[in-house]
């Protein structure tokens, strides 16, 4: 049993977080839940907060991806009871406002009076404490708590705890894209998000899906899936890409110089210490067959289906990458993107950015090729994830076997690990790719 006081993470400011008691959670209202938390993850999301680049107040404590046990319900809850393994969504909903019934949780018009919208420990999402804590109160049970099966720590613990958020993001990136089977598909971002973005095209039956970063380890984690990584230092991604999109084979048809010389540059590229012809026959693998499928007219399609920016407004310029360049990556996949294609934006774009570098960026005000993606009859995707639609059918392809999404997990921690797991993960450094907090001693 515990006392009175429990651990959490807390934002002190930028760059600085602190592992702190607060108060236990209470049951507030019948339909509360508290939960005792058995896994609790770090997001690319609360770096945001981290780096000083959202509203977010100093002393909030952070987190929204919990997997835990029912400790205690109110008595207005008839789904759960104390001892019910479940994950939490990261978004808080009512359940019966006019967004919640029509699937939009991300959008409960109830729960937060600043925004539509309401999530656990984040900037402008309600007054709700966060997730990285040894106990949680989840608002609405019944609706934000998914039942599990097994027990806490068994071989689904990492896997379900990315149900809270990541796992079901990835695969709703796809859907703002628009994703059929047989697609081509390029997702800029090897982070978390970007990951399972990637491996929730290939469940669904893409036909190549390219993914770019310039992270050596999450590069790896790339090809791992069968999925096809861009190093966007090597060269412009959109060249590589189109490039290997152009690959002819058993033609003396000559490829257009640009794309020779990317072709080149492909041939000779050995990101990660293995074998060039390897990984050129990796990244080669069946492309050429659908090339030589092409009618006349249809070379104008070399680029892909769907794109998703799996990166968001902290985007890195590939001429530098010590800098941000917030429209770099939507750049990119709009000269990337076919006629008639899709573009999901699943990374972040805040409308309030105090740590940006010039007055537009501060109110999220960017400059866009918008002339090139109405010309193109592009359709754009965005917004956040509305988990609770997605979370049980991608909980039941980890229990049935189809998808085991913990591959993207480097780091298991206990709370005392939390301050430097914060510094490396914003670093992406060390392999620091996702970070799991193991709150109970
Ligand atoms: N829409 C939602 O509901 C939702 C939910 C969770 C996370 N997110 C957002 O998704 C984004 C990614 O999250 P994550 O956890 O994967 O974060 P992350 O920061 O770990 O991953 C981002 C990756 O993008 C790469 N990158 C940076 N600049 C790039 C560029 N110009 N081209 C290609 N790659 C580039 C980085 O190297 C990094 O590996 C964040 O903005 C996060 O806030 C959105
Ligand atoms: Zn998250
Ligand atoms: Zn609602």
């Amino acid at each position: 049993m515990w006392g009175e006081v429990m651990r959490a993470v807390v934002y002190k400011g930028p760059k600085d977080v602190a592992v702190e008691e607060v108060d236990d959670p209470k049951i507030e209202n019948p339909r509360d839940a508290i939960i005792k938390l058995t896994s609790t993850a770090i997001c690319g999301s609360d770096l945001h907060m981290y780096d000083g680049r959202t509203v977010a107040e100093p002393g909030t404590v952070l987190g929204h991806e919990p997997l835990g046990v029912v400790e205690e319900v109110g008595d207005a809850v008839t789904s759960f009871k104390k001892g019910d393994r479940v994950v939490v969504t990261f978004n808080i909903a009512c359940g019966h406002c006019f967004n919640c019934v029509r699937g939009f949780t991300s959008a409960c018009l109830t729960v937060n009076p600043e925004i539509a919208g309401g999530a656990f420990g984040y900037a402008k999402m309600g007054p709700y404490r966060g997730a990285q804590a040894e106990m949680l109160r989840v608002p609405f049970a019944d609706l934000n708590c998914t039942k599990l099966p097994g027990t806490a720590g068994d071989k689904w613990e990492d896997d379900f705890v990315l149900l809270a958020d990541i796992f079901p993001t990835g695969y709703y990136a796809t859907k703002l894209a628009m994703l059929q089977p047989g697609a081509s598909v390029a997702v800029f971002g090897a982070g978390p998000v970007g990951l399972l973005t990637a491996y929730s095209a290939l469940l669904q039956g893409a036909a190549q899906v390219f993914v770019v970063d310039y992270i050596p380890e999450r590069l790896d984690l790339v090809k791992d899936i069968g999925a096809i990584p861009i190093d966007f230092t090597k060269s412009d991604p959109v060249a590589q890409i189109k490039a290997i999109l152009s690959e002819k084979e058993g033609t003396s048809e000559p490829m257009p110089p640009e794309e020779q010389k990317m072709a080149t540059v492909l041939g000779s590229m050995d990101p990660s210490g293995n074998d060039p012809v390897t990984e050129i026959e990796i990244m080669r693998a069946g492309n050429p067959a659908i090339i030589g499928s092409w009618l006349p007219g249809e070379e104008k399609m070399k680029g892909v289906m769907c794109g998703i920016d799996a990166v968001g407004y902290q985007a890195r310029d590939r001429n530098d990458p010590s800098k941000e360049k917030p429209t770099q990556v939507l750049d990119d996949l709009i000269r990337l993107i076919n006629p008639t294609g899709h573009l999901g934006v699943i990374g972040v774009f805040m409308s309030n950015d105090p740590g940006a570098s010039d007055e537009h960026a501060k109110k999220g005000e960017y400059m866009l090729p918008f002339g090139q993606l109405w010309e193109k009859g592009m359709s754009v995707g965005t917004g956040q994830t509305p988990v609770k639609a997605i979370q049980e059918m991608l909980r039941d392809m980890i229990i049935g076997g189809q998808a085991k999404p913990s591959f993207i997990v480097s780091h298991r921690i206990s709370f005392d690990e939390v301050p430097e797991a914060y510094r490396e993960f914003d670093q992406r450094a060390n392999g620091y790719t996702k970070v799991i907090i193991k709150p109970q001693k």
